[in-house]
């Protein structure tokens, strides 16, 4: 059975991140991408960002006034409940600027410090995931769970490049080590649609440097709900040196090969 105090805080992400997704959804000016070719459509996302974050930030703390708050777009409260929540607005903002369907609202809730509660939704895709600790990994009615480890050779793997000119450039090199070294490699663009990828059994693992605890918070919690194994170097948790995720039996040699391509340095 569900701890009553964790469902209630499932709802709560559930209807914010509905919510946030409709505004973002439905408030992209038509004409964004063409934007992008002139004056700055960057502050256009960033106002996006900025009002999903409040909407997300103002429902929550309607109903749970002591609980604090860690958000990409600034939110940074300690609260008193215990109850931290972990946001990213709009995760996949470039997708988003170039009207791609890969991008997401995700919502953590940690209780004294470990996430509990992680829902995140992907409205251009009609799909929202969600899980609670301890009781499996969803999207909507159907639990996910990830897939069966295929040889390392033939695993389909995503990850991510960084904003930094000098970190994606390093990040390419260990890239092009692996390639060779899996099936193939994809970018989709957005850090917590990748995880539930994992966790949906789409991809057979992710791992990227630099994430923050809003891209991973949620997506960690519903990988590893699903069955996938998650962590950063090895031995450690997820953590913006590394985040890795994949299907056991893919995760240990995948873990392995970041580890000696030094994907977790600059
Ligand atoms: C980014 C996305 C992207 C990842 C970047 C993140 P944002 O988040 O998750 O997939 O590669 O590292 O910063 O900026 O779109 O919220
Ligand atoms: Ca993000
Ligand atoms: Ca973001």
């Amino acid at each position: 059975m569900t701890d009553p105090l964790h469902q209630e805080l499932l709802e709560l992400a559930q209807e914010a991140a509905r919510r946030a997704g409709d505004l973002l959804r439905d408030g992209r000016p038509a004409d964004l991408a063409v934007a992008a070719t002139k004056s700055s459509p960057i502050d256009v996302v960033t106002e996006m960002d900025i009002a999903a974050e409040k909407l997300i930030t103002d429902l929550i703390s309607t109903h749970r006034p002591h609980d604090g708050f860690l958000g990409e777009e600034g939110a940074d409260t300690e609260g008193t409940s215990g109850i931290r929540w972990v946001i990213d607005p709009l995760d996949g903002t470039v997708n988003y600027l170039y009207g791609l369907p890969t991008w997401a609202v995700s919502i953590a809730a940690e209780q004294d410090g470990e996430t509990v509660v992680g829902v995140v939704a992907a409205p251009m895709r009609g799909e929202t995931y969600h899980a609670v600790r301890g009781g499996g990994a969803w999207q909507g009615e159907r639990e996910l769970t990830c897939r069966p480890a295929p040889p390392l050779e033939q695993a389909l793997v995503s990850t991510g490049f960084n904003y930094v000119t000098e970190v994606r450039a390093h990040q390419a090199e260990v890239a092009h080590r692996l390639i060779p070294l899996l099936r193939d490699i994809r970018r989709g663009g957005s850090a917590a649609v990748d995880l539930c990828d994992v966790a949906a059994g789409r991809l057979d693992g992710y791992y990227e440097r630099g994430l923050n605890a809003w891209d991973y918070g949620a997506g960690d919690l519903i990988a590893r709900e699903a069955g996938a194994l998650t962590g950063g170097r090895p031995g450690e948790r997820p953590s913006r040196d590394l985040t890795v995720a994949a299907t056991p039996g893919v995760f240990e040699p995948l873990q392995r090969l970041l580890e000696d391509f030094g994907a977790w340095h600059d």
